[in-house]
């Protein structure tokens, strides 16, 4: 294919050299049109030599050629990355005061755009109704994600994996993206991991970062869900565009759940919840007794949420667990999720392995999916974005009877 990489003037820039890269490794033509600003960011040699193309920026460089016109007429696909808060805002708007403006404006190739952008810009009314414009005239977004930006903040706003990029731009051009295939559909995600107060000040938690459940939260709302988030202890921020309900303990997220699940098409327990949790909550800080003795915890069992949620009625709801075990192996993982959902009662249950080192804080992942008859039905792996698509890509399906 002859590709277009579009790359504008951001920060992230830098990483577009990874998608050019991606592209020409995958054996295709690639094209750079950078902004002016863009190669404020990254050298004009380095964008040459990794797409051994002639890198196009200037409007009025060989106009013989109606180069403003030609490269985006002969271009099968059009990648931004990454698109600025300036970039969407021109395209929305159909500007054309500079090359890439041009190569758009005359292309009936499809585009894909990856937004990278601070939080603010992201959220920014502006960009909001921009960005939206350009979902109604089929333009692909890819991203933004969740995750650390240029400066020591985080949030929402930052470019996705130059891998996904590559990988979404080509499954759009050959027709077989992601699409909105989840519009007009409800899905509610839990993440996070659940807190059992002991005192005031302490409590009983665990290492969930909530990163795969928010991701989840975010491929759902870019496919074109309406999407609830129910939040417990998160060490990511909240993506935009979902509704979040906070809650804190297994019995908060008990009754969320419960008031929600039927409302929603989709519901993902992606939460890690605390089994147990202190027979009694002491009013004041519990003191350290004298030097040597123990000090002994009784905990009571909590209510198994999905299993309780699962064995509910539930025509046309699908309802997916999580599970995440210390296995040695592939096949004890299997073994230790099929038992699982046979206990839990769900429609699917998505395993991965965890250990003091693997699993958590961690931006990749690696999943296994079963049915409820306990047959492998994907395994995928890579960013928790790409897994979170994956695994989406199965439950949409499922609610629209497709194999
Ligand atoms: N889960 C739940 N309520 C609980 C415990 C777990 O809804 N009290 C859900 C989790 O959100 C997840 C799934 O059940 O979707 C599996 O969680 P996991 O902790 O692996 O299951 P447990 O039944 O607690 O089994 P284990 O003995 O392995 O901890």
């Amino acid at each position: 294919m002859n590709i277009v990489v579009g790359i504008t003037g951001g920060i992230a820039a830098y990483k577009a050299v990874n998608v050019i890269r991606g592209l020409v490794l995958a054996g295709h033509d690639v094209h750079v049109v950078a902004t002016e600003a863009a190669l404020r960011f990254v050298g004009r040699p380095t964008l040459e030599a990794i797409s051994r193309n002639t890198v196009n920026t200037d409007l009025y460089e060989a106009v013989a050629e109606v180069r403003h016109v030609a490269i985006g007429q002969a271009a099968d696909l059009i990648v931004i990355a990454p698109a600025t808060a300036n970039t969407i805002a021109k395209l929305a708007n159909g500007l054309a005061d500079d090359l890439l403006g041009n190569t758009v404006l005359a292309s009936t190739a499809p585009v894909v755009i990856a937004p990278a952008m601070h939080t603010e810009m992201w959220q920014n009314a502006a960009t909001a109704a921009n960005v939206e414009t350009l979902r109604s005239r089929g333009i692909h977004l890819v991203g933004p994600v969740t995750g650390q930006l240029t400066g020591k903040d985080a949030g929402v706003g930052r470019m996705a994996e130059p891998d996904d990029i590559v990988a979404e731009a080509l499954a759009v051009a050959s027709g077989s993206g992601r699409g909105r295939d989840l519009e007009g559909r409800r899905v509610l995600v839990t993440a996070g991991g659940t807190r059992e107060p002991l005192d005031p000040v302490r409590f009983i938690g665990n290492r969930s970062s909530g990163r795969q459940g928010v991701a989840l939260a975010e491929a759902a709302r870019d496919r074109g869900a309406s999407v609830t988030l129910i939040a417990a202890h998160l060490e990511v921020p909240t993506p935009t565009g979902v509704t979040v309900l906070r809650v804190e303990t297994t019995a908060e997220l008990l009754a969320a759940t419960s008031a929600e699940a039927p409302g929603h098409d989709l519901t993902i327990m992606a939460a890690a919840v605390a089994d147990y949790r202190p027979v009694g909550v002491a009013d004041g800080k519990i003191k350290k007794a004298a030097t040597g003795e123990r000090l002994t915890l009784e905990l009571v069992q909590n209510p198994d949420i999905l299993a309780t949620i699962s064995a509910e009625s539930r025509a046309g709801r699908l309802i997916v667990g999580f599970a995440a075990e210390t296995a040695s192996s592939p096949e004890e993982l299997v073994e230790l999720g099929r038992a699982k959902i046979a206990r839990k009662g769900c429609d699917y249950l998505v395993l991965n392995t965890v250990g003091w080192t693997t699993g958590f804080a961690t931006a990749d992942n690696s999943v296994t999916v079963l049915d409820a008859s306990g047959d492998i039905v994907l395994e995928a792996s890579g960013s928790k974005t790409s897994v979170a698509d994956d695994i989406l890509g199965v439950f949409a399906a499922a609610l629209t009877g497709a194999p």
